[in-house]
């Protein structure tokens, strides 16, 4: 599997090296867009460190990143985009780099829920948001309410996420239905779990985008992820731009999905 994934990447890369922006957006083909595309925004700090400046400075570029990313989904009606801003283990992290991602959080929010309005965007963020801070509450229950109404784009923004801490509210969820005599132990199904996720009532991702040079999940969507393909890249986030999300997008349109089971002509 490794060797496939490896496989694919360099075929991204090598055959998309020439192509212009345009030339990228003109070959993707509509009938074989992802509906759902995941990203975990890796590199960050590592890109700050390697330019001699704060992991602070690596984050702001983060959120520029973000902003194109999300920018092209619009353009190209994408129809779910989730991104791991902040995980359930990012609490380790000094308590002033913590800080500094809830500020860019609520400065986000603050500043582009116009837009993201104005382009028909609905925000919905999923973790365990009754832990945030305050400030934070208050910025993500606002874009909640002014973005509830929109149809387009619907923009996950994974924070305080961790898969198995979705996994494990799902089992407490069910677990007292049970004892409220709502469910029974018989009927849960993967459909009954999946309806308990935060991410109930949508596609799995087709695509999980990770940059950075890291191969691993990081208990990201661990449920969601089953059937998902990987597009990985040495390139970190703040650097990854609209062309490597082309990219991206034209290597999934020659992926061929089996889903375990077999292709047929
Ligand atoms: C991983 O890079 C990135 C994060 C932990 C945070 C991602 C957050 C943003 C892009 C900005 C805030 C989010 C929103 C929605 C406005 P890292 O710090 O782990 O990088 P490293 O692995 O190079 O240290």
């Amino acid at each position: 599997m490794f060797k496939r994934l490896m496989g694919n990447r360099r075929n991204a890369v090598s055959g998309c090296n020439e192509l212009s922006e345009q030339e990228m957006l003109q070959q993707l083909d509509p009938a074989r867009m992802p509906q759902h595309v995941a990203i975990i925004m890796d590199g960050n700090g590592r890109w700050a460190t390697q330019r001699g400046a704060l992991r602070s400075l690596g984050h702001r570029a983060g959120v520029k990143a973000l902003r194109e990313v999300v920018k092209l989904g619009v353009e190209i009606k994408l129809k779910y985009l989730t991104v791991y801003a902040f995980s359930t283990e990012n609490w380790k992290r000094p308590r002033e780099e913590v800080n500094t991602l809830m500020d860019l959080l609520v400065e986000y929010i603050y500043k582009e829920i116009d837009e993201l309005c104005a382009n028909n965007v609905r925000i919905h963020p999923m973790g365990l948001l009754s832990e945030l801070p305050a400030r934070a509450q208050e910025a993500v229950a606002l874009a909640i309410d002014r973005s509830k109404n929109n149809t387009g784009l619907v923009f996950n923004i994974a924070l305080n996420y961790g898969g198995r801490a979705e996994l494990l509210r799902a089992v407490h969820l069910i677990g007292r239905k049970i004892e409220r005599g709502e469910l029974e132990v018989e009927q849960i199904t993967e459909q009954v779990i999946a309806d308990h996720l935060f991410t109930a009532g949508q596609p799995d991702p087709d695509l999980l985008i990770r940059p950075s040079g890291d191969y691993r999940v990081s208990n990201f969507l661990l449920w969601q992820l089953a059937y998902t393909e990987f597009w990985l890249t040495n390139t970190m986030w703040p650097d990854f731009g609209r062309k490597n999300f082309l990219k991206a997008l034209l290597d999934f349109q020659h992926r061929e999905r089996r889903f375990g089971g077999l292709v047929h002509d």
